[in-house]
């Protein structure tokens, strides 16, 4: 919903140089072509604790209506994040959280949710029998914590699926992979290697095919659409599957809008998730192009509008000019 009262936004992103983070982003730059009058500062902390409540400390002092963030871990954000929320600024947090619960509303897929499914999916595939790998991602990030915490609840109470492994992988491809290169053979024992994200999993991934094992199985956490991402390397067959986690730009704004607007909002907006696997890849991947190519259509319409505008408000200019002199002469 468009509005015409002028109000900052500010995002307070954790870390920016990822494809998931970049869909997000784009995601909100898109639905906030439809409120001009929004000012929106955006922040990358680039995994940086420090740096992240420094930025928001500086976005503070330069004055903003409302913060959106994404806390790099939850602990060392918390604080500061807290401190906004008790200046009377809207908080609205995204993906991962802080650790005390004091913000308006929280936009983002449930990963105690997200680690049951990726459960129940490991035992469904091992027949409920067999042992794992789990790569999980920085430590105290609440994403990794929920996720771990749900996997562990529904292996725990099959009690047929032994943990072989865990490695810390820190959401990084590079960090996976070389943990992976490291502990190779135990990775070769194990039937299924999760991955708390993709690009994690691409890492384990990397590492096994160094040694010729193309045909593991491992499985990531995103299945973000877009060429060398996850969804495509399931249609591809290099990843065996991944659970869908959705960035929440749009939504984010969309709430932050109906919080500024004083409209009605809900405190928790949880965004669906599913499985996926051989079997919907295709089907997922056609219409994520589908929808890729209709908002790209959207945004040319939006740019012929813009520059549509110009001309108008130039001719505008001009015709004031034209009648200002006639009136002096
Ligand atoms: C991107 C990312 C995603 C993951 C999420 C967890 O930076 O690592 O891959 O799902 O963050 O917060």
């Amino acid at each position: 919903e468009t509005t015409s009262q002028k109000f900052i936004i500010a995002f307070s992103q954790c870390t920016g140089n990822d494809a998931w983070r970049e869909t997000m982003l784009d995601e909100m730059k898109r639905e906030l072509s439809f409120s001009p009058n929004i000012e929106f500062i955006y922040r990358d902390a680039q995994g940086d604790n420090e740096k992240q409540t420094q930025q928001i400390k500086e976005l503070l002092d330069h004055g903003i209506d409302l913060l959106i963030v994404s806390p790099n871990e939850a602990e060392p954000l918390t604080h500061i994040v807290d401190s906004v929320f008790q200046k009377n600024i809207p908080v609205v947090v995204t993906d991962r959280k802080t650790s005390s619960g004091l913000y308006n509303a929280y936009v983002g897929a449930d990963n105690h949710a997200i680690g049951k499914l990726a459960g129940q999916f490991i035992l469904h595939t091992l027949d409920g029998e067999g042992s794992i790998g789990i790569v999980t991602g920085l430590k105290g990030t609440s994403a990794s914590i929920e996720r771990k915490k749900g996997l562990m609840e529904v292996l725990d109470s099959a009690k047929t699926v032994r943990i072989g492994l865990e490695i810390h992988g820190n959401w990084e491809r590079q960090t996976s992979y070389k943990l992976a290169k490291g502990e190779i053979d135990r990775i070769k024992r194990q039937d299924i290697i999760i991955a708390f994200n993709d690009q994690m999993a691409f890492g384990v991934k990397d590492a096994l095919q160094e040694i010729g094992e193309n045909k593991k199985r491992v499985i990531g956490i995103d299945a973000l659409p877009g060429e060398g991402n996850g969804l495509e390397a399931i249609v591809h067959g290099n990843l065996f599957a991944s659970l869908l986690y959705p960035t929440g730009g749009t939504e984010a704004i969309r709430t932050a809008m109906a919080i500024l607007q004083l409209k009605p909002y809900k405190r928790d907006n949880l965004l669906g998730t599913l499985v996926i696997d051989q079997d919907n890849a295709g089907l997922m991947l056609l219409q994520s192009n589908k929808i890729q190519q209709q908002q790209h259509d959207i945004d040319k319409r939006q740019e012929l509008i813009n520059t549509q505008n110009k001309i108008y408000k130039g001719q505008k200019t001009t015709l004031n000019i034209l009648v200002t002199s006639l009136v002096l002469a």
